[in-house]
């Protein structure tokens, strides 16, 4: 993590209880309504911008929207379990995960705008739905924690290979972001489990992926 990227959570760790309740809430405002900062570079900047038919576009514009409603989920799921979570070591991991989901904000934002497509309307509704989610398993303890971090991710990397198959061939620029994405969504599974997930009862994990089902019909549209 660059300095500048611990700087935004080095804070929030050594935060009292109320405290870190009011950077909570502000992290989920800048989510939704502001424009986060990737720390890294946009893996999309070697690709040359090529122009798509209008059907190429559309369905490359829906399907990074739903990348980027999965990134908004990620923050939301992320903060929220790390305001409740008991282990310091825990919630350090907790926020390093969502520094990188920052990332994956900002380029799924920037890959939007290039193809004249915005962001979910719904955006806070699934922040807050997923929010929610976060601190009930953040509250289940940090085993729980971390089991909800892995099955999210292992979700996350199988809907992105997904998109990878259906994007528009010629979309060399959406296809370079979700290609770092699903490296970093498979990393922070494996940082997760090595931390002490415990795997999660399959009714969970099989309402997870409904939820995740659910959200990606309605973002492609909305
Ligand atoms: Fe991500
Ligand atoms: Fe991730």
């Amino acid at each position: 993590m660059s300095e500048n990227a611990s700087h935004r959570h080095a804070d929030f760790r050594a935060l009292g209880p109320v405290d870190r309740w009011l950077a909570d809430a502000q992290n989920g405002l800048v989510t939704v309504f502001g424009r986060p900062h990737a720390e890294r570079a946009n893996p999309a900047d070697p690709e040359p911008e090529v122009v798509l038919d209008e059907s190429a576009r559309r369905h490359a514009a829906g399907l990074m929207r739903i990348n980027h409603v999965g990134e908004v989920c990620a923050q939301a799921l992320y903060f929220g379990q790390a305001a409740v979570a008991r282990d310091p070591e825990t919630r350090a991991h907790l926020l390093a995960a969502a520094q990188e989901e920052t990332d994956h904000l900002a380029w799924c934002a920037e890959r939007l705008d290039e193809l004249e497509s915005r962001p979910s309307l719904l955006n806070p509704l699934w922040y807050a739905g997923s929010h929610a989610i976060g601190v009930l398993a953040g509250l289940r303890g940090d085993g729980w924690n971390l089991g909800f971090v892995v099955e999210t991710e292992r979700q996350v990397e199988a809907h992105l290979q997904e998109h990878l198959e259906t994007l528009p061939a010629e979309d060399l620029r959406s296809r370079k972001i979700l290609q770092v994405m699903k490296e970093d969504e498979a990393r922070h599974a494996d940082h997760a489990e090595a931390a002490g997930a415990r795997i999660l009862p399959r009714p969970v994990a099989g309402v997870m992926s409904l939820a995740s089902r659910l959200m990606k019909t309605v973002a492609y549209r909305v």
